[in-house]
């Protein structure tokens, strides 16, 4: 998957992200060496364009489709827009009426009625979720579900998150180590928590802990204590209120 959507201004700089949808000529040379050299199916991830006086998607999809890329995923805002404002599904339905190989839609779905109205909007094959699975990776499990049935997945249960929560970290300390570990966790697990009764003040308290083991402790009885709350995890109706404002 080649990206063109990094907007941050140190890739950009360097010509790497989404500093590429200003120039059509590279684009078009990159994504036919990068298709010609590897014998996997190669995919791009783009923005809308550089700023909205040139949004470029649609040449560029163009661009992709006739070098040979197999999919599309496109984040509706422009490298400018940076992550402000609301992510535009229009120019996402154009490319997806541009071309036929699959496009997935992307930016600022959020719940499973957002899911099924970029769909509708966009006439998109998939739509890709991204912050919104921060503390939150059954949301994919969540709009799937909908999206079939049209009815909502009760929350997940207290031991299943107490089990994931228990992997996801395991996985990070092994990847980052017991010094870096410790404190890159600390955002993820604050995602976790923050929708549940005493989230807010278990993160606080959380944020102190210096070692990985001492962490992990305190995130497996922070749900332990959720069971108290019942046997699925009990979101807090304000929280549900924000999620239900920002689809
Ligand atoms: C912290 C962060 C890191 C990201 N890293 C990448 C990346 O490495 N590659 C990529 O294609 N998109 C990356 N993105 C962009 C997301 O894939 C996505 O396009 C963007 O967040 C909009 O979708 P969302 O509203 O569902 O989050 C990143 C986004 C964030 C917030």
């Amino acid at each position: 998957d080649i990206n063109m959507g990094c907007p941050v201004k140190k890739v950009c700089n360097a010509w790497c992200g989404s500093a590429l949808l200003q120039h059509e000529d590279l684009v078009e040379k990159i994504l036919d060496a990068v298709v010609r050299a590897v014998d996997v199916p190669v995919t791009l991830k783009f923005r809308t364009g550089w700023n909205r006086e040139n949004k470029t998607a649609l040449r560029i999809a163009r661009i992709a489709a006739q070098a040979g890329i197999q999919m599309l995923t496109l984040h509706g805002r422009t490298r400018a827009d940076g992550y402000s404002g609301q992510a535009e599904y229009k120019t996402i339905a154009a490319v997806k009426a541009a071309v036929t190989i699959p496009v997935v839609a992307n930016g600022d779905i959020t719940t499973p009625e957002k899911a099924r109205l970029v769909l509708q909007q966009t006439g998109a094959d998939a739509v890709m979720i991204g912050r919104a699975a921060q503390g939150r990776p059954w949301i994919c499990r969540e709009i799937d579900h909908f999206l079939r049935t049209g009815e909502h997945l009760p929350a997940p249960r207290v031991a299943e998150v107490r089990q994931l929560m228990d992997e996801h970290l395991q996985a990070h300390y092994a990847f980052y180590g017991e010094f870096l570990g410790v404190r890159t966790a600390r955002k993820h697990i604050g995602w976790y928590v923050r929708e549940l009764e005493g989230g807010e003040a278990f993160r606080q308290q959380m944020n102190l802990l210096e070692s990985t083991a001492a962490q992990l402790r305190a995130v497996d009885s922070f749900f332990e204590s959720q069971l108290s709350f019942g046997e699925r995890l009990q979101y807090r109706p304000a929280v549900e209120k924000e999620v239900a404002l920002a689809a």
